[in-house]
């Protein structure tokens, strides 16, 4: 193996992968190295393993981080409808699940083939299992040592993800290389991950699900929730604990942005001897319209009749519904998080191009940088955005 390269690019995932072609292009050469056994192992198992691999109505305003405009210029000159043409010229089935949100119809393995065949076919090369020990500036621009010896090049490209799921060996190798060149660190934390209760809260309604708007004081989402055992999940749950923190409260319309107040009104001419409860049970789930009658107990009877209900009672009733507000006592954390939030500060990475703004040939793309995407599709869209945009460069 040469021990010396134009590029070297740490991480053989979403990122990683797809940047090597557009960085070995002109017959530039390029290594990327894993520690892990296999590449592409969170393409893999996304998507409940069919990878949903874009969104179609992919836009800046899907994305967080400190910088609010940083992800733009990657995400303009890379599209969502580039990455579809890429799937379609290899004929890779695909079909709009919800939202937007793009799956494969087979399995994602077709994916991480394809990223690794049109790595091969660059000229580039893939060296897994393979560990960096120390990473030194030298004057022609790097050094590695790693478990299969010391290897040099002028680039230097980190792609080592987040520290989501360690099982699957992430780590914070980027944040350590990054700070070791002077770079800040927003701080990471676990993003598009359930939000835990105090045991047993929900225990009594682990399964159930239903469509919900959700919001914090910062983003707002109409998507379904599900009861856990330990707490809350559900696409509308990761979605809005990006935006939570220790300690606050999130809000819930268990009606859906449904209107449950003229509703019940209506019901009260047509169905008023009826309980309050077996209305409810009309528009939400029975087991938690169970759950309900008793939480809220101290406060409404949902056993009494909905004829007996004045305006102001239903009032305060369906507030009440359209307004839960729960403080969950945590979240599932990076054993189970999809991505991190935080990262590396994009105030000190060129946008255009992600190479560092004070170290020459180093470059950061991919979820170790301070951008992160939504639930659906949102992730490996800035993946392949910011590792075209670097590839380019190089
Ligand atoms: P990625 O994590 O893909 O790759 C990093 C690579 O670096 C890995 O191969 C790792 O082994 C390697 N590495 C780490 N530390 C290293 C070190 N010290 N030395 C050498 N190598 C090292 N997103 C989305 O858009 N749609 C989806 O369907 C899903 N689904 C999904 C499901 C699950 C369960 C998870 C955990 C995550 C998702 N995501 C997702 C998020 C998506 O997987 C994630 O944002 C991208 O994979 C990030 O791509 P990167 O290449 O930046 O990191």
């Amino acid at each position: 193996m040469h021990t010396d390269w134009d590029t070297i690019i740490i991480g053989a995932g979403a990122a990683g992968l797809f940047c090597a072609p557009f960085a070995a292009a002109g017959g530039k050469r390029v290594l990327v190295i894993d520690h892990a056994a296999k590449p592409g192992e969170k393409i893999r198992i996304s998507g409940g393993g069919r990878c949903n691999f874009t969104n179609m109505h992919a836009e800046p305003a899907n994305f967080t981080g400190q910088n609010r405009h940083f992800h733009k210029s990657a995400l303009a000159r890379y599209t969502q409808w580039d990455f579809i043409e890429l799937i379609d010229r290899a004929s890779i089935a695909w079909h709009e699940k919800t939202l937007g949100q793009l799956f494969c119809d087979g399995k994602s393995t077709q994916i991480v083939d394809l990223l690794v065949r049109n790595l091969l076919d660059a000229g580039a090369e893939l060296r897994l299992s393979t560990t960096v020990q120390i990473v030194a500036r030298t004057d022609a621009g790097f050094a590695l040592e790693t478990t299969v010896g010391t290897l040099t090049c002028k680039n230097l490209v980190l792609a080592t993800g987040g520290k989501s799921i360690p099982k699957m060996g992430a780590t914070g190798f980027a944040y350590d290389i990054a700070r070791q060149f002077g770079h800040e660190v927003i701080e990471p934390r676990p993003a598009l991950v359930p939000l835990t209760f105090p045991e047993g809260r929900f225990a009594s309604l682990s399964g159930v699900s239903l469509p919900v708007r959700v919001w914090t004081d910062r983003a707002r989402f109409d998507e379904a929730m599900l009861f856990t055992h330990r707490g809350l999940s559900g696409p509308a749950i990761l979605q809005i604990s990006s935006f939570w923190r220790e300690g606050e409260p999130i809000h819930i319309d268990l009606a859906g942005g449904r209107d449950l107040f003229t509703t019940l009104r209506n019901q009260r001419q047509a169905e008023g001897r009826r309980q309050i409860s077996t209305e409810l049970a009309r528009h939400l789930p029975a087991r938690l319209v169970e759950f309900l009658t008793a939480d809220l107990a101290d406060r409404f009877d949902l056993t009494a009749r909905l004829a007996d209900q004045s305006d102001t009672a239903l009032r305060a009733l369906t507030d009440q519904l359209s307004d839960w507000t729960l403080t969950p006592s945590g979240s599932e954390g990076y054993r189970t998080a999809e991505v991190t939030l935080g990262g590396i500060d994009t105030g000190g990475i060129d946008s255009r191009s992600m190479m560092s703004k004070t170290v020459h040939g180093l470059y950061f793309i991919g979820e170790c940088v301070d951008v992160t995407g939504w639930l659906g599709g949102f992730n490996f869209q800035w993946a392949w955005s910011s590792a075209h945009a670097a590839g380019q460069h190089i």
